[in-house]
């Protein structure tokens, strides 16, 4: 159960996972956010 196994990951992979995503999708939501706030260098360089 919290240990991986040959046929699928365990509850420790699967929270690791888990919360590796949640942090990257915070991370482009952050960096979305800045890009539209003018504070990023490729708002504006790359989009105009
Ligand atoms: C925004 C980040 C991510 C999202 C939204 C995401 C989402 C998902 C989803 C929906 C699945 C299918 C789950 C299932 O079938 O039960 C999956 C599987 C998987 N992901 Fe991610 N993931 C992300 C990041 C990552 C990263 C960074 C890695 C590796 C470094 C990774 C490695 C894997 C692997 C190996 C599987 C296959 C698991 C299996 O065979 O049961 N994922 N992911």
């Amino acid at each position: 159960m919290n240990i991986d196994s040959k046929n699928r990951y365990g509850r420790v992979s699967k929270f690791l996972h888990w919360s590796m995503a949640l942090l990257i999708t915070w991370q482009l939501l952050k960096f979305a956010d800045r890009i539209s706030d003018g504070e990023h260098w490729v708002g504006q360089t790359l989009v105009p």
